[in-house]
């Protein structure tokens, strides 16, 4: 899929976002390998620690639908700048795609593409073999 396309997804998911506390809509487009999407939005709680991100968002509808060939996900944010994934959701990315494409988005509709394992080169891996 071109990435304009991607970027238009991404943010039409952003109006998805629940954020009345912070009022920072992400919104994310994630792109399997069988060319299947799925997006995401950020969802806020009262207690805020239980916000889940728009990146974690989209991977959780990936995986419950057993698609875990993940090729690219790009992002939108509500900032005039580059909107960069959380740590935690880089986390989270590793688990299923450590070599995942991350396309980053800002208002103007600039992007930057990266790879996964430059924006988090050190990924925690549960080795559980003795
Ligand atoms: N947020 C995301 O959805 N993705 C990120 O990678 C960073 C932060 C959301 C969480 C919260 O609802 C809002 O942005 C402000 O932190």
């Amino acid at each position: 899929m071109e990435i304009a396309k991607l970027i238009e997804i991404a943010h039409q998911a952003r109006e998805k976002a629940y954020c009345p506390y912070s009022h920072f809509a992400v919104g994310a487009v994630l792109v399997s390998r069988a060319g299947h999407i799925y997006t995401g939005a950020n969802v806020e709680n009262a207690s805020y620690g239980l916000t889940v991100c728009a990146e974690r968002a989209a991977i959780i509808k990936a995986v419950n639908a057993g698609d875990l060939e993940l090729e690219a996900i790009c992002l939108a944010g509500s900032d005039k700048g580059y909107t960069y994934p959380c740590g935690a959701c880089l986390q989270v990315m590793a688990e299923f795609a450590p070599h995942l494409k991350v396309i980053v988005t800002d208002s103007s509709g600039n992007y930057r593409e990266h790879q996964l394992k430059d924006l988090l080169p050190f990924q925690f891996q549960l080795d559980l073999e003795e």
